[in-house]
This record gives structure tokens, C-alpha cells and sequence, in this order.
């Protein structure tokens, strides 16, 4: 399998009442270094992929009235219908574009669209275009099911953008999907308007289908204007777009997400989610009806609070030897480079044991970032400036040659 990050004991074991598809699933390199960092005294996290706000007010009482009224059963198979009317409205205003709520399906997090959008696609010999690093979830559930990934390098050099014309040359009579995740998990990347267009273009030509997890869509810096897949696409007949409430409005744990497509891909996923999870969490349902329709100004100060945290780690990056930084424009990550050929594993748990910083190595996200490590930015300007006393002398003392 080739792959460092599978569980040894699970690979070599002769049990056999495991489906071998588990191979697929790696050791997550997250929490190795988490479990590690566990057992140690003033250690500093970097390595969070969850927002560390607390969810608007407003919607937490909303989820709370929901539980008082009685709203514990579950909600249709598709979603809590005023959820689905929310997410039209919300969507079709925000992108300016006719959405119906028989376009959406709500489920259990980001996390169950994907798995779903993935798993009832993916199949023996079909392709699947992935960037890399990318977030750990889509190789996996890929492989799962017999299909392919087919990785697309990039690199810190180039800010971790995605050339569009190497997507393109990529895709074959074999391709069936391009994966893509704008702004990325783990490297704060967005894509041009130019690489979604061309990207939604040729494949929509070509019959390939666009798998979007704009999760982060909300997090984006600098007054930038976001280019979501859905502002390319004219219709949504090769698409699926994915996101959730868990970043925007703090509420990883509330578990509520949706897939975005056409009305025929919902009605078919529709039946795969009854037996997934049958329906999303009701009471957070309610919840996010609030979220949708109350005011942006959390969304505001979150980013404005983000950007003012992202603009000082750029920095602090840029003093650190041996890191190459870049500036992101979005999401709450950063993956630096460490010298060509240097393992990221190794330096990111020199780096927990030594000084008590914990990041996560570039192995956790692909092939590509074996020399990265991923900084996460969901913690106060006051940790990641002791963060960075610690790891700037311990760099100067590295030789990595
Ligand atoms: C890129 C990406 N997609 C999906 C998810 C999962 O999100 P959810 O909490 O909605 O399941 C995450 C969570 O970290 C993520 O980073």
C-alpha cells in the first residue's frame, strides 16, 4: 500500500473480520501528536482545526428553545425544512443564483456530505483528480471504494495555488471528479476566479464532475471577494459543493453540514443518508436556521480577528530559518516548507518534545508535504508570539543539511 501513515499493528494483524477497505484509513497524524502532546506539561497548540470562538449567542438559544420545545425527533430525510428554505434563500442571494431547497440535503457535518458524495461515487478504475497536501478525509474515502487519486502537487513557493492547466491535462477518459477545497485545509489557499472557472469549464465539457468543500467559504481575508464553484457553474448537473456550520459559526461540535447539487444527486443521496445517519441533529438544525438568518456580525469580527492573527504568524514565519511561508487569504492555516527533503514528522516531534509546541507534520495531508508543517491559527496572538520565542531559537540551533 505504500502508505507510512497505516496502522501497522491493524495492517499485519490476521484478524480477520475487518473489511480490508479500512486499510484505506491512515493513522491520523493529528492525533499522534495530540495523544503525545496529552502527556506533557505547557505545551502550545498550533495544531487546532476548529475555530476557538463560542457560536453567537443568539444561536445557541435557538438550539436550546428547540430542546424546551420538543423538537428532539428526527426531521424529514432531506433536512429540517426551514433549514433547506434558509439554505436557498442564504445561497441563492449570496451567489445570485436561482436555488431551490430541493438542492440541498442536510447532513451530520461537512464531514458525512463528503462521505457520501465520495463513497457513492468512487468505484474500481474511476479517477479522482485531488490537490496535495489536502484535508485527510477525500484519499481515503476514495480508495474505500476502489477509485483512484490521482495527486496534483503544490507547493509554498507558488502560495500553494493549484495550476488549473495541469488539472486539466490530468483528467482522462478514466477521470470522473476533481476534489476541490477552496480555502484549502492545510494551506489557507484560494483559488482564483481564472483556476475555478477554467477548472469548472473543461470538466463540465468533459462530463467530469466539481466535488467543492467550501467549509471555509467565510474565512476569507483582506475584503477579498470569494470565488466559490457555485458562481462558475451554470447549472449544477456535474457539481456537488459541500459545506457547513462548523467554521463559520464556531459550531464544529453542533455537527450540521450539507451537500449542494442538482435536484436528481439529492434525491439519490437522499436515500444513501437515510442509511447513513437517517437525518442531522435537530435542535442544531434549529440552530442554524438562526445562524442563517440573523446578522453577519460574528462572521466580521471572527475574520477580522483571524486576519489580524494570520497577518502577525506571516511574520513571525518569515524570521523563523529554515521555514518558507507564504500568505494565505483564508481559512486559519499556514504550511510553511522546511528544506527540500527534510521529513516534517520528524522536526514537528523534535519540535512538541523539545519546546512544547505542537503542530501537525505535512505527511497528515499527502505526499507532497512530507517537508511541511501545518500551523493552525485558532488560538490567541498571545500563544502563537510564545509559540514562536520557542520555536525561532530552536530553528537557529537546527541543521538540516
Ligand atoms: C476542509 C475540511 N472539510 C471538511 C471538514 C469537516 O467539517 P465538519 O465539521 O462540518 O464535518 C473539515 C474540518 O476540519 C475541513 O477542514
Amino acid at each position: 500500500m505504500g502508505n507510512s501513515n497505516l496502522d501497522t499493528d491493524f495492517y499485519e494483524s490476521e484478524d480477520p473480520i475487518w473489511n480490508p477497505a479500512l486499510l484505506t484509513i491512515p493513522v491520523p497524524g493529528i492525533r499522534r501528536m495530540v495523544n503525545l502532546a496529552a502527556d506533557m506539561d505547557d505545551v502550545i497548540h498550533l495544531s487546532i482545526g476548529q475555530p476557538d470562538f463560542k457560536p453567537p449567542e443568539h444561536v445557541i438559544q435557538a438550539g436550546v428553545d428547540a430542546l424546551y420545545a420538543g423538537q428532539t425527533g428526527y426531521t424529514m430525510d432531506a433536512g429540517l425544512p426551514e433549514l433547506l428554505d434558509s439554505l436557498a434563500e442564504y445561497y441563492s442571494k449570496r451567489y445570485q443564483r436561482t436555488l431551490v431547497p430541493e438542492n440541498f440535503l442536510v447532513t451530520t457535518g461537512a464531514t458525512e456530505a463528503l462521505y457520501l458524495a465520495l463513497t457513492a461515487t468512487s468505484a474500481p478504475g474511476r479517477e479522482f483528480i485531488v490537490p496535495d497536501p489536502s484535508f485527510m478525509l477525500y484519499g481515503p474515502l476514495i480508495r474505500m471504494n476502489g477509485g483512484i487519486v490521482r495527486s496534483i502537487a503544490t507547493r509554498a513557493e507558488n502560495n500553494h495555488q493549484l495550476d488549473p492547466q495541469e488539472v486539466i491535462d490530468a483528467m482522462g477518459p478514466n477521470t470522473f471528479a476533481v476534489i476541490l477545497n477552496s480555502p484549502s485545509n492545510p494551506t489557507g489557499t484560494i483559488y482564483p476566479r481564472e483556476t475555478i472557472d477554467a477548472i469548472v469549464e473543461e470538466a463540465a465539457y468533459r462530463g467530469i464532475h466539481v466535488i467543492s468543500d467550501e467549509v471555509y467559504d467565510h474565512l476569507i481575508y483582506d475584503g477579498k471577494d470569494y470565488p466559490s464553484v457555485l458562481s462558475s457553474c451554470p447549472d449544477l448537473d456535474h457539481v456537488m459543493v459541500i459545506s457547513s456550520f462548523s467554521k463559520t459559526f464556531s459550531m464544529a461540535g453542533m455537527r450540521v453540514g450539507w451537500l449542494i447539487g442538482s435536484q436528481g444527486a439529492i434525491k439519490k443521496l437522499r436515500r444513501y443518508h437515510m442509511f447513513t445517519t437517517t437525518v442531522a441533529n435537530t435542535p442544531c438544525q434549529w440552530a442554524g436556521v438562526a445562524a442563517l438568518r440573523g446578522s453577519n456580525q460574528f462572521i466580521d469580527s471572527m475574520v477580522e480577528e483571524y486576519q489580524g492573527r494570520r497577518d502577525r504568524l506571516v511574520e513571525l514565519v518569515e524570521q523563523t530559518p529554515h521555514l518558507t511561508g507564504y500568505k494565505p487569504d483564508g481559512a486559519f492555516y499556514l504550511f510553511p516548507s522546511l528544506p527540500e527533503g527534510v521529513d516534517g514528522a520528524n522536526v514537528a516531534l523534535k519540535l512538541l518534545r523539545e519546546t512544547g509546541v505542537c503542530t501537525i507534520s505535512g505527511d497528515t495531508f499527502g505526499d507532497a508535504g512530507r517537508n511541511a508543517l501545518r500551523i493552525s491559527y485558532s488560538t490567541s496572538l498571545d500563544q502563537i508570539e510564545e509559540a514562536f520565542s520557542r520555536i525561532i531559537p530552536w530553528m537557529e540551533k537546527q541543521n538540516f543539511s
